[in-house]
């Protein structure tokens, strides 16, 4: 149930903190990516380097590092987006208060706030405490809230004394976290989503053909991003340069022609994304035979080929999300707000080919999500992106 799942984890200031490196290397082990935010008692316990080096990700401590860097100051809505669950193990009292009152004084409170994913609360503090009034009244609230409480265990204490307030085994943790994912009815559950993604290819003969570089990745990421969230997706691709995902139906092209006969088929989809990079051109003629070389012919005449997205933007039914690319090397909003609007899409996700780690081949990308109200920016691996981008807007 946890395989492939992405688990923020949130560890606060108690004596089991260095269990924590532990259950993340159970998160991990169990098929997880997990993320690390510590709050700065944490890091009095366990060494911040310990979670950076078993997460392979940076630990997140503080909300304003003294570098200033940039990305620090909206990371914890970034992965309160990223998630599919936030486990606090251990969760201190003082922690426990802050979240059940909404203060954001940390990165990992502020994570909190920002979390559109399901939260999992593991109590862990000395017996007296953990039945207080104040401790029980706020993990009332919490589970109010929403919040999921996995009650601590009956054992000895950091104080020496026997009680309720261990950190519970982890495999009752793991348990606990596959239920409550195993319970998530995704944003998209029994929709409908139409993913196409990679290149086209025009072929002039048997053996040329006209295409452009694309993979394929953020199709694929945008296609297991809807998976993820619920969705029945089909993926109509062209040659991809990534594998293509085992879990999701998919349908192989290769021009725009034949692009454009099956997306049809799928019109009334309740989404459409249309990753795909479309050939705008074709040759008007195809050889059966090689063109040798000795052939009087050293042209190619072309001709356009449809415009999907417009033809979708003009046969879209009630209630449908569609949603293109815009792949340009210059006025990158301008013209991207034109397709939006010329192609009668909803939103628009426009990629620069100009900036550094970005478009085509690269692992990342650096997009504006456009519609006609907003523009929000997203930056990072493409896998993230897409899960960002379809959160924004489907949660
Ligand atoms: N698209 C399409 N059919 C085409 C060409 C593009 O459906 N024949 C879609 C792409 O999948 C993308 C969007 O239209 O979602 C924009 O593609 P892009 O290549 O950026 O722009 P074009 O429409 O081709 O316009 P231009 O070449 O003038 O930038």
């Amino acid at each position: 149930m946890l395989s492939g799942k992405r688990i923020i984890l949130g560890v606060t200031g108690g004596i089991a903190a260095y269990k924590a490196a532990f259950l993340l290397r159970e998160f991990q082990k169990a098929g997880a990516e997990v993320r690390v935010t510590m709050t700065p008692s944490a890091t009095r316990f366990v060494g911040l380097v310990t979670f950076a080096s078993l997460s392979g990700h940076d630990v997140a401590v503080d909300i304003f590092p003294d570098d200033n860097e940039a990305g620090e100051w909206t990371r914890h809505i970034n992965w309160g987006e990223w998630a599919d669950l936030y486990v606090i193990a251990p969760c201190t009292a003082n922690t426990i208060a802050k979240i059940s009152k909404g203060i954001s004084d940390n990165m990992l409170t502020s994570t909190v706030l920002a979390a559109r994913c399901p939260i999992l609360v593991c109590p862990t503090m000395d017996g007296e405490m953990y039945e207080s009034p104040g401790v029980s009244q706020n993990l009332k609230t919490l589970g109010k809230m929403g919040y999921h409480i996995l009650e601590p265990e009956i054992g000895f204490l950091a104080s020496g004394m026997e009680g309720k307030g261990r950190l519970p085994e982890f495999t009752a943790i793991l348990e606990k976290a596959s239920d409550i994912i195993g319970n998530i009815k995704g944003p998209l559950m029994g929709k409908k989503v139409i993913v196409t993604a990679g290149p086209t290819r025009e072929h002039i003969d048997p053996v040329r053909f006209i295409s452009n570089p694309s993979s394929g990745k953020m199709g694929v990421a945008m296609a297991q991003a809807a998976k993820n969230m619920g969705a029945d997706v089909t993926l109509i691709h062209g040659p991809l340069s990534v594998p293509k995902p085992d879990d999701i139906h998919t349908i192989k092209i290769t021009s725009a022609s034949d692009l454009f006969e099956t997306v049809k088929n799928y019109h009334k989809a309740d989404v459409i994304i249309m990753s795909a990079a479309v050939s705008d051109f074709t040759p008007t003629r195809v050889h059966d035979h090689k063109i040798k070389k000795s052939d009087s012919e050293d042209s190619i005449q072309l001709k356009k080929t449809q415009d999907i997205l417009a033809w979708l933007g003009e046969h879209k039914i009630e209630g449908q999300v569609l949603i293109g690319f815009a792949m340009e090397t210059e006025n990158l909003i301008e013209n991207a707000t034109k397709k939006l609007q010329n192609k009668n899409a909803d939103y628009i996700i426009a990629n620069s080919l100009n900036e550094t780690g970005a478009g085509f081949e690269s692992d990342s990308n650096s997009v504006h999500l456009l519609n006609k109200d907003s523009d929000r920016q997203f930056k990072g691996p493409k896998k993230d992106i897409a899960i960002e981008i379809l959160n924004t807007i489907f949660r």
